[in-house]
């Protein structure tokens, strides 16, 4: 009996011990470098965000899967440096209600996935609120955080929102950047109730000075775009007023942060604006038509959509006692 136990034991012996030092082996392979962590980044790459795997080729960028491939012979081709993408900047005004934080989620989990992107987020409010200070500080997204109240007067049905935001954001911008005008940059407005493909990020960063591209679900349509003839836009397919200078949605246009520097008096307009003239106000002043760049192949593909939450029904709220803890929604 005695023998045979023996005899199993020589026989496993080797491979127990095979088994160890190829064990032994992985665990000296040099471990990838422990980066700091957003909170919410176990899904995430890296802090710039995913990039889009047609973005760049090059080496794959998942975790390793220890031995399975590796060739030690074969040392990974090292990436070319590459010129700094050009960061785009991303200005929403957001404002208290019900379905802000469900609304700014949304955005932030498109955003954590855009490399190289700065989120300017302007509150209509007196001061910075907490719950927008407690979401940004957990977003895991290189962000500025602002606040400007709109007066009152401007607070009716039928005048233009988020005028004050806007301009605080371009003058955020502006201050930022006014003794450092080499780096390249993009800015785009980015309603907080709007839906991004991340091909519209690839699109726009390459603007050089502005560029505009379809927006779906707006202006009682399916979509409105700019028209498009060699390249170049020659009108507007939209469901309101194609007589506008520039017919597009706040969500359709892109400007290069040059052309936000070198027209440093170019704001949203309170006075004389006319309702849905805030963007053809605001891009008249510093390009033409004729200037244009067409985005999302000549302007054929929709990429970004003007979603819109429905207004969320709380009628319970009042006929029920208030829960013991506080929670924020
Ligand atoms: C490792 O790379 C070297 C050099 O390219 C090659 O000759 C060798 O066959 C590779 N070994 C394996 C196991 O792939
Ligand atoms: C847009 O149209 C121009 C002129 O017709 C053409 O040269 C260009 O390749 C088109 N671009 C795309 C991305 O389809």
């Amino acid at each position: 009996m005695k023998s045979v136990l023996f005899s199993r034991f020589f026989i496993l012996l080797p491979w127990i011990l095979i088994v160890i030092i190829m064990l032994d082996v992985d665990t000296r392979r040099p471990a990838p470098p422990l980066t700091p962590r957003p909170y919410f980044s176990p899904y995430a790459v890296g802090r710039g965000g995913a990039r889009l795997p047609f973005r760049r080729g090059g080496p794959d960028i998942g975790p390793r899967r220890g031995w399975e491939k590796r060739n030690e012979s074969r040392p990974q081709p090292r990436p070319r440096p590459e010129p700094p993408l050009p960061t785009i900047y991303a200005i929403t005004p957001t404002y208290s209600r019900p379905v802000q934080k469900a609304e700014l989620t949304r955005l932030a989990n498109t955003f954590r996935q855009v490399a190289q992107l700065h989120w300017i987020l302007v509150e209509d409010a007196a001061a910075r609120s907490e719950l927008v200070s407690r979401f940004l500080a957990r977003a895991g997204l290189p962000s500025t955080h602002l606040h400007v109240p709109t007066p009152r007067r401007y607070k009716r049905p039928g005048l233009p929102r988020a005028t004050e935001q806007r301009n605080a954001g371009l003058a955020w911008l502006r201050q930022r950047h006014q003794h450092q005008r080499a780096e390249s940059g993009v800015l785009f407005f980015a309603d907080d109730d709007n839906t991004y493909s991340l091909e519209l990020f690839q699109e726009m960063r390459t603007t050089r000075k502005v560029s505009v591209w379809p927006v779906g679900l707006v202006g009682g349509r399916r979509y409105e775009r700019p028209l498009v003839e060699n390249g170049k836009v020659v009108g507007w397919y939209t469901g309101w007023r194609a007589d506008r200078p520039f017919a597009i949605d706040m969500a359709g246009f892109a400007v290069s942060l040059q052309v936000i520097l070198s027209n440093p008096k170019a704001v949203f307009k309170r006075r004389g604006s006319q309702p849905g003239m805030q963007e053809s106000d605001f891009l008249k002043q510093i390009t033409t038509v004729e200037e244009l760049e067409p985005k999302a192949s000549n302007c054929t593909k929709v990429l970004v959509w003007h979603t819109r939450t429905e207004k969320v029904n709380l009628a319970n709220e009042p006929k029920y006692r208030l829960d013991t803890v506080r929670i924020e929604v």
